[in-house]
């Protein structure tokens, strides 16, 4: 894993921007994963400046890491909507080559298998944008997920719905259910950002980059993942042990290995 360890939340964001920007550049109809919640918001914030400044992203396609079961596509919760108001939207994406898990689908084990196969037909990901949740979950891969599994129903762990009760009026609405995306399915993309900010991450991300591969924190699969690059601010970063060989290596990142624009 490479670990980039930038000084605020702001920056986070702005470097993974122009990581995506760079691979959308060289390859236009790139296969984009795309996660929802806080973590990635202001990747995408920043992405919309550079699509004003002529940035062209409409031949990018999208697939969600996941989405809640059980709320219309419509509420303003579902990550369908989320995908669409922060992503489709602002980013010109045209909306038939975006896809989200169908939570709401009669059948949900189908309507998984489907996601896969469009993955697959897509030609697979070409950059996975992932968040980790605080008990180390990525998509909604909750502790003791299978590190085989692909797209499928999952029951949110109480930790993760107390987490996403903040984005909703009562926490009793957080749905119990969703479809995501497997961490074999993950671990298939060609190349994963994850993107984390704050003090509440930093177990979780000293877990996934240092702690042993386990189950018990599904983002530590990504030491298995052949290019995975992991961005945090400082607060992210504060129970790693070896931030100082971190900073060296990034400081001393070879011209060619550089994003354009960001370091
Ligand atoms: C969202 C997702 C989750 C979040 C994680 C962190 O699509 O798959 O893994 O990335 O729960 O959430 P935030 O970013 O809201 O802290």
């Amino acid at each position: 894993m490479e670990i980039v360890i930038l000084p605020t939340p702001a920056d986070v964001g702005r470097y993974a921007a122009r990581l995506v920007e760079a691979r959308a550049r060289a390859r236009p109809a790139l296969v984009w994963g795309l996660a929802t919640g806080s973590s990635p918001t202001a990747i995408y914030a920043e992405l919309a400046g550079a699509v004003a400044r002529g940035l062209d992203l409409s031949g990018v396609r999208g697939f969600a890491l996941d989405e809640y079961v059980g709320i219309s596509d419509t509420h303003p919760e579902s990550y369908a909507r989320v995908i669409r108001s922060q992503v489709v939207e602002p980013l010109g994406l045209r909306p038939e080559n975006v896809r989200v898990p169908d939570g709401r689908a009669a059948d949900l084990e189908q309507a998984a298998q489907d996601y896969e196969r469009a993955i697959a037909d897509a030609g697979g990901i070409d950059l996975q944008i992932l968040g980790i949740g605080s008990n180390g979950h990525i998509g909604f891969n909750e502790p003791t997920s299978s590190f085989a599994s692909r797209t499928r129903l999952k029951t949110l762990a109480p930790q993760t719905r107390a987490d996403n009760a903040r984005f909703f009026d009562d926490p009793a609405d957080v749905p119990t259910h969703c479809l995501t995306q497997g961490l074999g399915t993950i671990l298939e993309s060609r190349e994963a950002v994850l993107v984390a900010q704050g003090e509440a991450k930093a177990r979780a991300v000293a877990a996934m980059v240092e702690g042993p591969v386990s189950a018990m924190c599904p983002g530590s699969v990504l030491q298995f993942h052949p290019r995975a690059v992991v961005v945090l601010d400082e607060a992210a970063a504060s129970a790693l042990t070896l931030t100082d060989y971190y900073r060296h290596t990034f400081a001393n990142k070879p011209v060619w290995q550089r994003v354009p624009d960001a370091d």
